[in-house]
């Protein structure tokens, strides 16, 4: 008995013609499947910032070790006289936790309020910007994540920088 026609067809193909259709075939369902393994990857939920970053305790560190850093450069130190550092700390890292989508609670003022008085120049901001970015890679923060935070963390130079 005859094949269907589709099987007959098939059938009726030289072999090299039918290697060929299998190439193609095998081909287009390769990229398929690998567009949609790419889809999935893509898709796939990613972990909030300050997990990203190491947790709330690496933030601690982070913006600790950057605050004894600024408040001791003779560049940035000026600011800090009679500053309660363990107090800015803990506000400090309170702030950047939440930019960075903690679980932190953050009670302390604007940034233009709170920096109001300081008199703070655009070299003195970047320079802290470069230490804090200086102690991120000390603590291991993979390079995504960092350059998330500073990038969250940028435009606050318009409400402290005056000059
Ligand atoms: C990314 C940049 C910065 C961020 C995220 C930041 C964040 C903060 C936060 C959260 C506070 C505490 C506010 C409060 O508790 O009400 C604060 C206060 C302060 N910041 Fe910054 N700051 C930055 C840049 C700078 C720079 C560049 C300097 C000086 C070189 C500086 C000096 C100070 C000082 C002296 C205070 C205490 C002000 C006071 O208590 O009168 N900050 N900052």
């Amino acid at each position: 008995m005859p094949l269907p026609s589709p099987f007959a067809a098939w059938g009726q193909l030289s072999t090299e013609r039918r290697r060929h259709i299998q190439l193609a075939v095998g081909g287009v369902t390769l990229s398929w499947a690998l567009a949609a393994l790419m889809a999935c990857t893509t898709m796939q939920p990613q972990a909030p910032l300050y997990q990203q970053l190491g947790g709330v305790a690496k933030i601690e560190a982070v913006t600790d070790r950057t605050l004894d850093r600024v408040s001791s450069d003779p560049r940035t130190k000026r600011s800090f006289d009679g500053i309660k550092m363990p107090f800015l700390k803990k506000s400090v890292a309170a702030y950047v936790c939440k930019v960075a989508d903690g679980p932190c609670t953050y009670e302390g003022e604007t940034m233009a309020n709170s920096h109001a008085k300081s008199n703070i120049s655009g070299a003195e901001f970047d320079i802290m910007v470069s230490v804090m970015r200086e102690e991120l890679d000390r603590a291991g923060v993979p390079e995504g994540a960092k350059n998330e935070l500073l990038r969250r963390l940028a435009p606050t130079r318009r409400d402290i920088v005056k000059y």
